[in-house]
């Protein structure tokens, strides 16, 4: 359904279109990203994608010729774990369960690495679409950094969850 290509400079662009609002930004990409999004920031995570041992992956989700999502897979070797963030839908493909085969290619590609034996995220508590899809694919709730965002008036909490590779293999075996 959805293949792999990594993520271009060219497509930044219509990346940030997804994006109209700080809150919008802020939850997809966290508190790292400047607001207004920046290109400079983007092409810096690009350029670790880089290497035979890269220390991120940024990838487009795509659909035949179109970008229909994103997400970026943080590679630490001393800890043997894949950090997944960023994850996002282009905004027309969103609210039509796609995130089940989203989740597929993502996991795919984490525990492609065969070191890798835990894939963690944050996601902040809010964002049911999110955890629904996160718990669906298997992800464990390990915790709660609480008030760990402002923004505005408000401050938001972060849930920390994570997969083990035993428990995503076991839910391959199962499929
Ligand atoms: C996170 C994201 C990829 C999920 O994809 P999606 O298309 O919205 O989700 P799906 O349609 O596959 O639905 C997943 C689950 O969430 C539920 N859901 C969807 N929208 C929801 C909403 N607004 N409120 C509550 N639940 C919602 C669905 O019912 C489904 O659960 P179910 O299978 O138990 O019914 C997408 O929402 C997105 O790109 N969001 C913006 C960026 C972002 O916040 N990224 C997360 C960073 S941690």
């Amino acid at each position: 359904m959805f293949s792999l290509r990594r993520f271009e400079k060219s497509d930044i662009r219509d990346l940030f279109t997804w994006f109209e609002t700080e809150r919008e930004a802020l939850q997809w990409a966290g508190a790292a990203l400047s607001w207004p999004l920046r290109r400079s920031e983007l092409i810096d995570l690009i350029k670790q994608h880089r290497g035979p041992e890269p220390t991120r992956e940024v990838w487009a989700v795509m659909r035949g010729e179109d970008m229909i999502g994103h997400f970026q897979i943080g590679l630490n070797r001393r800890l043997r774990t894949a950090g997944l963030g960023r994850i996002a839908l282009a905004p027309p493909f969103r609210g039509q369960s796609l995130s089940a085969p989203l989740m597929n290619l993502i996991l795919g590609q984490a525990f492609s690495h065969d070191w890798v034996h835990r894939a963690d995220l944050l996601v902040y508590s809010h964002n049911h679409a999110a955890i629904r899809a996160y718990e669906h694919a298997g992800f464990v709730h390990e915790g709660t950094r609480r008030e760990s965002t402002p923004i505005g008036d408000e401050i938001w909490n972060s849930h920390m969850m994570s997969l083990l590779r035993r428990e995503f293999d076991k839910r391959t075996e199962r499929e």
